[in-house]
């Protein structure tokens, strides 16, 4: 199948300057004038980051043995609303960074569960940002994403960026006909991201939204036979043409790309529900079957995940935001719907990885 357009992963507004050596800053790029409220998390690309190929490691489920009555997660006088009925909620009234381990355990269980919590009024921007990714490694271990800008010092930290007067994105729909570009974040991984923290800095006062696919639920919809059948499947996800495009812009290149087997329907550790395992943005084809008919079922799959408007939620952004999901059993797609004329779009990403995608055995 061909590659589709590049995941948020690698649009955070790079620099498109061929020069392949010079470490970009983007407070320098935008001189003194800058208005940036958060001039520390701007993003970075240092050329001489180079880092080895990821090693294994041994991934602990926090939601496994979690607490599902939430009692350390809801705290007294939050409140939790749903988004949708299949996925999504809100909450408010609950600070995350003073959750105890406790809750934090609750909290891996719950999204899990609802797939993505967006929480209101969170003081992560506050917090050094050493202080922010150490609460995000409670989860895992820090992917250090190949290609996206991060902060000064802290390449763990993957930044989502897009400044005011950056007309890098104006033109996408004079080719595009959409923005739209599913995908779960570097599925191409040997044990891709699981629970995954994505918090606001700026925002456009509207536009911008993050849209969400329940993977289970695709699975669920699927017929008892098709189902079968898919059991047992393998797919490659591919990270070179991530790197390949980054390399295209004069971006950096932190680890040279890797391709990774993973089954078609994965099982979730902590609560046992199957999902697809398939995206837009890194899945190339399945293994064993001939090109037509990867081609052919892949997509199949895939237009069924991006037209399941009632197994989607749409999460919108403001300030001290904070939108965790669970990356093992979601696609999501940026929404690039405003324009760049006024409005700074600054967000910064925690992405813990997790286990190896693993399949158990089709259940009538
Ligand atoms: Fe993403």
């Amino acid at each position: 199948m061909a590659p589709s357009a590049q995941p948020d992963d690698a649009k955070s507004s790079l620099p498109s300057n061929p020069d392949h050596l010079k470490f970009k800053r983007q407070i320098e790029i935008e001189g003194p004038n800058s208005t940036a409220k958060d001039p520390h998390y701007l993003p970075t690309w240092n050329p001489t980051q180079k880092y080895p190929p990821l090693e294994p490691f041994e991934y602990v489920e926090r939601g496994k043995d979690a607490d599902p009555s939430f009692k350390d997660l809801l705290l007294e006088g939050s409140t939790l609303e749903d988004i949708t009925p299949s996925m999504g909620s809100e909450i408010h009234g609950v600070q995350l960074s003073k959750l105890t381990n406790a809750g934090k355990d609750q909290l891996a269980l719950l999204v899990a569960q609802r797939k993505v919590v967006a929480f209101r009024d969170q003081d992560f921007t506050e917090l050094p940002i050493k202080q922010a990714l150490d609460f995000g490694g409670y989860f895992g271990r820090h992917h250090i994403h190949p290609t996206s800008g991060s902060p000064e010092g802290y390449p763990e930290m993957h930044i989502v960026h897009r400044g005011p007067h950056d007309t890098t994105f104006d033109t996408l729909f004079e080719n595009r006909l959409t923005s739209t570009s599913w995908h779960s974040d570097v599925s191409n991984e040997k044990q891709p991201p699981g629970i995954t923290f994505l918090y606001a800095l700026e925002t456009p006062k509207v536009g911008g939204d993050t849209g969400f696919a329940n993977l289970a639920e695709a699975y669920n919809r699927l017929s008892p036979a098709i189902k079968e059948r898919l059991h047992g499947l393998e797919a490659v996800h591919s990270g070179f043409e991530q790197a390949e495009g980054s390399r295209k812009k004069g971006g950096v290149v932190r680890r040279e790309p890797v391709a990774s087997v993973h089954p078609l329907v994965r099982t979730h550790p902590a609560t046992g529900e199957k999902a697809l395992f398939v995206n837009t943005g890194f899945t190339r084809n399945i293994v064993g079957l001939k090109k037509e008919e990867s081609d052919a079922l892949l997509k199949f799959l895939l237009d069924h995940i991006s037209n399941g408007g009632d197994f989607q939620a749409r999460v919108s952004w403001k300030p001290r935001t904070v939108v965790v999901w669970d990356n093992r059993v979601t696609s999501h797609t940026a929404l690039l719907d405003w324009s760049s004329a006024a409005s700074r779009r600054h967000l910064a990403r925690i992405t813990p990885q997790a286990e190896q995608p693993y399949e158990t055995p089709y259940v009538k």
